[in-house]
């Protein structure tokens, strides 16, 4: 099975994606923790990203693909959830190529609410657990509660760039999602609800699918 998770930046994917995998023991791949990761360890290809995310702006497809498509190899015949992939038209359609989508699940979210939840999010490098000042606090302040690693803010979540990530998620990812719009298999979910009333819905929309396979 592979699940694909749509929304804008503060939609809530990662946060999701944590719940979704454990209950349904799918494999999470995000990448925007994957290229965090080759930032973080200063390879070639970490510091030609730098710049792109600190900006707000979207990765190359044929990179992106690339390294999306490496990941798939390591995981072959397991039940995956894509978070973060794919983002344009070109990337849903060289995933359709490789590997067929089963549920595309959309979290919506507008522009003012996301502004808030990132202006408080928090997030362990180390692990990828994420916090939020005051909805989510960690139990100790600056550590992660699950693997004791230092917490910080990202830098693209400063309000400016967090106006381009959402207007880059208006203007390219819409186009990804309207490749699913009319295959039965889209799903949308008002993310602007509390956590669990949200991870409620995603489950519903799981099961159903599970259900009718
Ligand atoms: P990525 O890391 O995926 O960033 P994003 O899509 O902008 O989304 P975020 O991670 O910011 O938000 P989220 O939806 O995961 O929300 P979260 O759960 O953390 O990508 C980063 C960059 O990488 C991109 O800008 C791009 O440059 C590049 N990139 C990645 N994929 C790419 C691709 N396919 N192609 C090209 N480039 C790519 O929640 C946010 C906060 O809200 C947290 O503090 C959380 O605690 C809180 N929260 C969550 N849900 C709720 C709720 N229901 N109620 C209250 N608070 C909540
Ligand atoms: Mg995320």
């Amino acid at each position: 099975m592979i699940v694909v998770l749509f929304g804008p930046p503060g939609s809530g994917k990662g946060t999701q994606s944590e719940k979704l995998v454990e209950k349904y023991h799918l494999v999470h791949l995000s990448t925007g923790a994957l290229l965090r990761r080759e930032i973080t360890q200063a390879s070639q290809l970490g510091l030609s990203l730098q710049g792109i995310l600190d900006r707000g702006e979207l990765v190359p497809d044929t990179l992106m693909t690339e390294l999306l498509f490496g990941q798939l190899k390591r995981y072959p015949g397991q039940a995956l959830l894509l978070d973060g992939f794919p983002r344009t038209r070109a990337q849903a359609e060289a995933l359709q190529a490789t590997a067929p989508v089963d549920l595309a699940l959309v979290l919506s979210a507008p522009l003012d609410l996301v502004l808030e939840r990132l202006s408080g999010r928090i997030l362990c490098h180390r692990c990828g657990a994420t916090y939020h000042r005051s909805h989510n606090p960690a139990r100790e302040a600056g550590v992660c509660d699950r693997c004791h690693g230092p917490l910080s803010v990202r830098p693209d979540d400063q309000p400016e760039i967090v106006r381009q990530r959402y207007s880059v998620y208006l203007a390219q990812t819409q186009a990804a999602l309207a490749f699913y719009q009319n295959s039965g298999k889209m799903r949308t979910v008002d993310g602007a609800r509390s956590p669990n009333q949200v991870f409620q819905e995603l489950c519903q929309a799981v099961d159903l699918y599970k259900v009718n396979a």
